[in-house]
């Protein structure tokens, strides 16, 4: 039930539990402030107090959900909920040009050069569908923050202690309204914090055909080097969903290049970055336009 709100509303899981506490709290709210009403007015009649309190609550819920929804920082979300509702019931009137719907926001993790993320930014530079909100890194030397500085796109240095152990940094993601967390060659293990906030709409590429050549210290060049030392005649890429197991989650894509007698852990890493930068970008765009 709680995945097909989310899909409804096109929300993560920590937003959906923000929204139903906002609903909670604002129908809990109504209900008292109506109470306290109907007491001053001390009205006798039975059909008279039900028809004047459901009058009440109509007027007072959608004040008490807006006001209630700042604290939890979905004023966006109930301005639009309630003017759907009203126009469905006929209160309000209908916008006349099709709603502009917002873009979905992308935040990209690297700790690396940022060749990836450097070809996603470049897929959605003019898209008005999808934006990269934020770059967030945890090396403060990484090639991908120039990268960011370049592109004018909001950098995040974060530190291990608060990622990990911590609130891993989701206010300032959700400040930046992230929708999706794309990580291209960010090497610190996602904690179930925030795996738990961004359930299915944490992505990672991997520069093997997982399940082979995955888990912990396999990164970069010694994924490759690996590769080499155990004869494969094949090597790839890996896209797939983040879950609180290192390079374990759900498969979306995968992508293969032949591994040649010749090659060198360099030489292979060439060829898999180049599917990796032909794929990536286009398997995020087609991810994105299934949430829509
Ligand atoms: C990429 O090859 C990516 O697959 C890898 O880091 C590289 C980052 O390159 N990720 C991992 O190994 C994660 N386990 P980039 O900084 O040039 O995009």
């Amino acid at each position: 039930m709680f995945e097909k709100l989310q899909k409804k509303w096109k929300v993560n899981g920590l937003q959906l539990a923000l929204i139903l506490c906002t609903f909670a709290i604002g129908g809990s709210a109504t209900g008292f402030v109506g109470k306290k009403i109907m007491n001053v007015l001390q009205i006798q009649q039975d059909w008279l107090w039900a028809v004047v309190y459901i009058l009440l609550i109509t007027i007072i819920w959608p004040m008490a959900v807006l006001i209630v929804s700042i604290p939890f920082g979905q004023f966006r979300f109930f301005t639009n909920y309630i003017r759907k509702l009203g126009s469905k019931l006929g209160l309000v009137k209908a916008p006349a040009a099709p709603e502009v719907s917002e873009p979905v926001h992308i935040a990209l993790f690297a700790s690396g050069s940022g060749s990836n993320a450097q070809k996603i930014i470049d897929r959605f530079r003019n898209n008005p569908v999808v934006k990269v909100v934020l770059v967030v890194c945890n090396n403060p030397k990484a090639g991908v923050l120039e990268i960011a500085r370049k592109e004018q796109i909001p950098v995040l240095i974060i530190e291990k202690e608060r990622f990990l152990h911590g609130d891993a940094y989701l206010h300032e993601l959700i400040e930046k309204r992230t929708d999706l967390i794309v990580l291209a060659g960010f090497l610190w293990k996602i904690p179930p914090t925030m795996i738990n906030a961004y359930r299915d709409h944490i992505i990672n590429i991997h520069p093997a055909l997982l399940p082979k050549y995955g888990g912990q210290g396999m990164y970069g060049q010694r994924v490759h080097q690996a590769v080499i030392d155990n004869k494969e005649k094949e090597s790839g890429i890996t896209i797939h969903y983040v879950d609180e197991v290192y390079d374990n989650g759900k498969i979306i894509f995968r992508a293969s290049c032949a591994v040649r007698e010749n090659d060198t852990a360099v030489s292979l890493s060439q060829r898999v970055q180049a599917l990796e930068h032909e794929h990536y970008p286009r398997v995020i765009e087609t991810l994105i336009n299934q949430f829509q």
